[in-house]
Formats: C-alpha cells, sequence, structure tokens
C-alpha cells in the first residue's frame, strides 16, 4: 500500500514538474516579454518570445561542432528561451557569453544562469553588440537581432562586425526568422511602394545587406511550426567550412 502511494506521489511530482515547465513557465516567459515589448517595441522586435522547440532545435547545433572547448555567442537572447537550452549542452571547457541590452531582461537572464548548474561557463553582458569587443572570435554564433527594425546602416555594420570579428573562419552562425515573413512584408511594401516609398527601401536595403552576407555561402534550414508563429531557423556556414 505505501509503496503504490510512494509511486502515486511521485507520478504526481513529475506532472506538475512537467506542467511547470511546459505550460506554466512559457505563459510566465510569454507575459513578461510582452510587458517589455509594451515599453522597448523597437528594441525587441517582436511582442512573443520563441517557442521552447526553436531553443531545443538551434541548442542542438552545439553538439555538431567539431572542436573542444567550444566559444559560443548568443546575441538578443531575450528572456532566455534559447540560452535555457544551449547551456544544457555546454559540455565542460565550452563557454557561452550571451548578450542583451534591455536591463530588464538581462535581470531575468541572471536569474536563470544563476539557477543553473553550469553559470560558471557562462558570462552575460548587459550592453549592444555594436559596443561588444570579444578577444577571440567564436565557433558559433546565435542571433535572435530583429534586424528588420534596425536601420539599414546599423544591419551593415552588424554584418561586417559578424565576418570580420565575432565569428571564426570554421564557425557557424545560426539565426531565425518567422517563417516567409521578409518574403511577404516586402511584397506588401512593393504593393504601397507609390504611397511608402521610404518604408519600401528601408526594407529592400535590409534584404539586401543580408543577401550579399549568404551569397556563396552553404545554407541549412529547418522550420519549427511549434512557434507563434512557425519560425525558420537558418544554419550559415563559412565556406572554408563545409565538410
Ligand atoms: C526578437 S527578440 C528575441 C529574444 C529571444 N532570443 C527569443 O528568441 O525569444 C530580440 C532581442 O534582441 C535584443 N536586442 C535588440 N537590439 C540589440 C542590440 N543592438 N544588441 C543586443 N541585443 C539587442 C532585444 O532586446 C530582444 O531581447
Amino acid at each position: 500500500m505505501s509503496l503504490k502511494m510512494s509511486g502515486l506521489k511521485k507520478a504526481v511530482h513529475r506532472f506538475n514538474h512537467r506542467i511547470e515547465k511546459q505550460v506554466v513557465k512559457p505563459v510566465k516567459d510569454m507575459a513578461s516579454f510582452f510587458h517589455h515589448f509594451i515599453h522597448y517595441p523597437k528594441t525587441i522586435g517582436a511582442a512573443t518570445p520563441s517557442s521552447p522547440f526553436v531553443g531545443k532545435a538551434i541548442a542542438k547545433k552545439i553538439d555538431e561542432i567539431p572542436f573542444k572547448n567550444k566559444r559560443i555567442l548568443e546575441i538578443g537572447a531575450g528572456t532566455g528561451v534559447i540560452t535555457e537550452h544551449l547551456l544544457q549542452h555546454l559540455e565542460d571547457g565550452d563557454h557561452l557569453d550571451v548578450i542583451e541590452c534591455v536591463p530588464e531582461l538581462v535581470k531575468e537572464l541572471r536569474i536563470l544562469v544563476n539557477n543553473s548548474p553550469k553559470r560558471n561557463q557562462v558570462t552575460i553582458h548587459e550592453k549592444k553588440v555594436e559596443d561588444y569587443f570579444p578577444e577571440k572570435p567564436y565557433h558559433f554564433i546565435i542571433s535572435g537581432l530583429p534586424l528588420t527594425v534596425f536601420h539599414p546602416e546599423q544591419v551593415k555594420f552588424f554584418y561586417q562586425k559578424l565576418e570580420t570579428e565575432l565569428l571564426a573562419k570554421e564557425g557557424l552562425f545560426t539565426y531565425y526568422e518567422y517563417l516567409a515573413l521578409p518574403e511577404l512584408r516586402l511584397c506588401a511594401y512593393s504593393l504601397c511602394k507609390k504611397l511608402k516609398p521610404e518604408l519600401y527601401n528601408h526594407f529592400r536595403r535590409i534584404l539586401k545587406t543580408k543577401n550579399d552576407y549568404l551569397k556563396h555561402k552553404p545554407v541549412e534550414h529547418n522550420t519549427i511550426w511549434l512557434n507563434f508563429t512557425p519560425m525558420k531557423v537558418i544554419h550559415v556556414k563559412n565556406p572554408l567550412n563545409v565538410r
């Protein structure tokens, strides 16, 4: 009888843990993210955080990086949905740097990291990526930057910095965007090109910078349907790093 009771207790505990992790926490994260979005819409650039499924899909890539003591950089971590999964894939000797520029979000990131057994392998930088100057480049960079709300010159600067300073020659660059959103936006802006030429030009310049960066680089992508709305995750390899 007591064996049955302890089995039942364990099952209830497991169920509660699962609900907390898969329902309560994502809902809390969403509410907090939306709250910050109201205050910093132009910086955060999205009303909801990515789903844990996006985090899982991205973090899995760490295991494919064929180096010891991997250097990993996450830019624009928000409430840490992706950070949480990256932490789980860190091996001894790896190091994760996390950049976020909204102070309230940095506070949430610090709580997340401090509660992790991998906390000694992580450094949080409260700043913009433009003001970040690492000592060495990275093997894996994950960017959540909302580049479509950036100024086109800022976007150009970011890709230049990525190529010349941030990413190692053998490195992998991963970013994510809502499925088909850039194309849909360009389509919509093309339709109202006459009414809002400045919007059309803004968006076209950003797309051109991105396409120039991607030119001649091997790209792999996957779609995460379990996200609001579906997300495309894009992995960009350096041409020198094709295996
Ligand atoms: C679209 S949210 C992505 C958040 C999170 N990675 C996710 O997937 O839910 C973009 C994040 O980038 C941050 N951000 C915006 N501009 C930035 C910059 N110049 N440098 C660093 N982070 C920036 C925002 O504060 C925000 O947290």
